[in-house]
């Protein structure tokens, strides 16, 4: 199947809603994370959209949280595909496109609330997160990371807390 990765753009914010219900159900906004992006907005340099024939199909975000040392670092997700397209490598393509703006960007870091099962192969571990909590419940999913700067998560200990609102 044909689709097209760009940039998320403003117009695309409706749509980006109307699948994240489709994908999370209705008790979306009651989870732990919700907290990190309540009103924040999320790092437009880092979001991206599949489109197929203009029809926006999946998204990915990334939303800034602060390490216990102040630090912000890009929180991967949410991410979601139509259920319709899924097992396509859309949101293979997606995680690959939004890391590689994140790593180029010179960020240290990046942390996800994920299943490991499909964030490992991206490079994810548990391991430089040991340390660090994010204030509340994250099962079934785990807390994960990617150092692009040795130490940058590993060498920290203590809870991630959302931005402060600006
Ligand atoms: C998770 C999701 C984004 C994957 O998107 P996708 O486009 O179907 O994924 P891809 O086509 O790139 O990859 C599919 C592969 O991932 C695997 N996979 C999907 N979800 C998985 C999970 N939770 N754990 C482990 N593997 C998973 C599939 O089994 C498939 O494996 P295969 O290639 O060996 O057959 C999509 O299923 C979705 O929108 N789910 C609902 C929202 C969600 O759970 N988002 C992630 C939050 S952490």
């Amino acid at each position: 199947m044909r689709y097209a990765l760009t940039k998320e753009t403003a117009a695309d914010a409706a749509d980006i809603e109307t699948l994240m219900d489709l994908a999370f159900g209705p008790g979306r906004h009651s989870r732990n994370v919700v907290r990190f992006r309540d009103q924040r907005a999320p790092m437009p340099q880092f979001c991206f959209v599949a489109k197929k024939s203009k029809e926006m199909v999946a998204s990915i975000r990334f939303w800034p949280v602060c390490l216990p040392d102040g630090q912000v670092v890009p929180l991967l997700g949410p991410l979601a595909v139509r259920p319709e397209l899924r097992g396509l490598g859309i949101g293979r393509g997606l995680v690959r496109k939004g890391m590689d703006a994140v790593r180029l960007s010179g960020a240290p870091a990046i942390l996800i609330i994920g299943d490991p099962g499909y964030y490992a192969p991206f490079g994810f571990r548990v391991e430089p997160v040991r340390e660090l909590d994010m204030g509340g419940p994250v099962v079934p999913l785990a807390l994960m990371g990617i150092e692009y700067e040795d130490g940058s998560l590993s060498r920290q200990s203590g809870t991630v807390t959302p931005v402060p609102i600006t």
